[in-house]
């Protein structure tokens, strides 16, 4: 009888010990917007928005702030196709008004992104409140 008790004791410790472990080493999950906002900090080729736009104070001003991008209520879907082939939204060349202030539109296409690279960059963006 306690040799039974003993043995259940060891297995209980065993498994309960195997959940702690895997709750503290299982990996944790990224968000879309949490992938993209790695994405667009990283040096990945194709990923060049700093150059044009800033984002909390940091990068270029040849295209508007994005800092609150999300404010402005575009769809994921709008993003998506914005980064990848912005002459569908803006003709380029043209002199277009986005947020009060005027720009000529001459942000490049990202057609080299993958689906899932747009639509984390689009998750990002519309985190930005
Ligand atoms: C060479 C400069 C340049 C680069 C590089 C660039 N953009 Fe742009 N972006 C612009 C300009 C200029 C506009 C204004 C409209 C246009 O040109 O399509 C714009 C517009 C946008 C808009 C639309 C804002 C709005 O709400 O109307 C988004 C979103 C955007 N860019 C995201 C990005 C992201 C993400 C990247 C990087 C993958 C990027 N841009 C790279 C210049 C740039």
């Amino acid at each position: 009888m306690k040799k039974g008790f003993t043995i259940i004791f060891i297995v209980l410790v065993i498994v309960l010990g195997y959940i702690v472990v895997h709750a503290i080493t299982a990996p944790v999950k990224l968000t879309a917007a949490q992938l993209g906002a790695e994405l667009i900090h990283s040096h990945k080729s194709g990923i060049d928005c700093f150059a044009c736009h800033t984002i909390n104070g940091k990068g270029g001003n040849v295209g508007p702030n994005l800092s609150k991008e999300g404010a402005l209520k575009h769809s994921i879907k709008w993003l998506e196709v914005q980064i990848a082939t912005p002459s569908k939204h803006f003709k380029s060349g043209s002199m277009v008004k986005i947020n009060g202030k005027t720009y000529m539109a001459i942000m490049p296409d990202h057609k080299m992104l993958s689906k899932k690279e747009l639509f984390e960059l689009a998750s990002y963006l519309d985190s930005l409140k």
